[in-house]
């Protein structure tokens, strides 16, 4: 199919493309939009049919469901079950890259849904995913804009890569602010938390809302064989690099020492910036991706999934990266990265 890309520059000017969006929407066609996290691939939450569509478009097994976007946290009502802990948490983090796991009403279809007796509503705060949800009028279900497999879109230059001639539109909004995937929490019938996913809302911040959080096994570690995942998303590879990618957990010496008898490898490496004078003195012939400081998180988050596909691009044998600490958003960062690297972490 022909793939029409609309940049966005001011949403006062180009109210136009939106409209013309909302229209390709109702028509069942596939809407790629920008999100505070990554890009969406949108499409009419309440069609069977455009929810099909998505899984084709991304090669995604059917029974991995969409999350579906609001445009205000009441209008979850017309979808969900909701409850008094749903509503504190929209006070606090909606809009937001929060999504909360509630009790599904039949209104919206099996197919969005993937099959579950549960959906998963966000209300994101990125100016032109709202204007294009409000201009539909109902909730658009969207995964990230990626191929099954690949780490998802931080720009529409990614998505590109990913999706030309697979959907009907892509909305290029400039680069997503935090670079990954919004924190998933599933309110149970007791009325505690499960994190299912973490991002920039961190277990601290939703302490803020309700004290009863678990967080699932799943989040920091591989589900064993027989284990039932409470996500369906936990149980398919994210993200396979054409090149390993191995962890290591050391600190700054053990690093280059490890690399040092590594010379013979064609490597690259993923590290922080304070060390950038030194390692690249150290290793000038090897690539090294710098991706912020140690202890900006942020940069971090941004940068990751961008690098992972330029390094992906270049042939490397392996690729390593350090071990993230697991404070604060720092847990988002060694959720995916464990999951990019199968679990595969050198301890130094
Ligand atoms: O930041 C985000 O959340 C982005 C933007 C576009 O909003 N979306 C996104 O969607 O990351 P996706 O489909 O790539 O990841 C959603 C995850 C999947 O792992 C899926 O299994 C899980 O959410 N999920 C969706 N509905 C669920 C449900 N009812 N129960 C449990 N897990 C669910
Ligand atoms: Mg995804």
């Amino acid at each position: 199919m022909e793939t029409k890309i609309f940049k966005i520059n001011s949403l006062a000017e180009d109210e136009e493309i939106i409209s013309y969006c909302a229209d390709v929407l109702r028509s069942e066609g596939l809407v790629v939009f920008p999100t505070e996290t990554v890009y969406g691939l949108g499409a009419d939450a309440c069609s069977s049919l455009a929810a099909k569509k998505i899984y084709t478009a991304k090669g995604r097994p059917s029974d991995n469901p969409l999350i579906i976007h609001i445009s205000t946290p009441s209008e979850a009502e017309g979808y969900a079950y909701t409850s008094s802990l749903y509503y504190k948490l929209a006070k606090r983090f909606m809009p937001g890259p929060l999504t909360v796991i509630m009790k599904s009403k039949d209104t919206v279809p099996l197919a969005t849904r993937g099959g579950l007796d549960t959906v998963a509503v966000r209300c994101p705060e990125n100016e032109v995913a709202r204007a294009l949800i409000k201009a539909f009028g109902k909730p658009v279900a969207a995964p990230s804009a990626n191929l099954s497999g690949s780490p998802s879109p931080t720009s529409a230059k990614h998505v590109i890569d990913d999706l030309m001639g697979r959907v009907d539109v892509i909305i290029d909004g400039g680069e997503c602010d935090f670079g990954l995937e919004s924190t998933i929490v599933r309110i149970e019938e007791d009325g505690s938390l499960t994190l299912l996913r973490p991002g920039k809302i961190t277990p601290d911040d939703l302490m803020c809302v309700t004290e009863k959080i678990n967080i699932s096994s799943a989040v920091k570690r591989e589900l064993k064989a027989d284990e039932v995942a409470q996500s369906p998303g936990m149980k398919y590879r994210h993200y396979a690099p054409k090149a390993p990618l191995v962890l290591l957990d050391g600190d700054f010496d053990a690093v280059i020492n490890y690399l040092s008898i590594q010379a013979d490898t064609s490597f690259a490496l993923i590290y922080y910036s304070d060390y950038e004078e030194k390692l690249t003195k150290l290793f000038p012939n090897s690539k090294i991706y710098f991706f912020g400081k140690e202890k900006d998180e942020l940069s971090q988050a941004k940068l990751l999934f961008s690098i992972l596909r330029k390094a992906d691009k270049q042939g490397y044998d392996i690729i390593y990266a350090p071990v993230p600490n697991e404070n604060g958003i720092g847990l988002a960062l060694y959720n995916r990265m464990i999951r990019a690297a199968s679990h595969t972490i050198k301890k130094l």
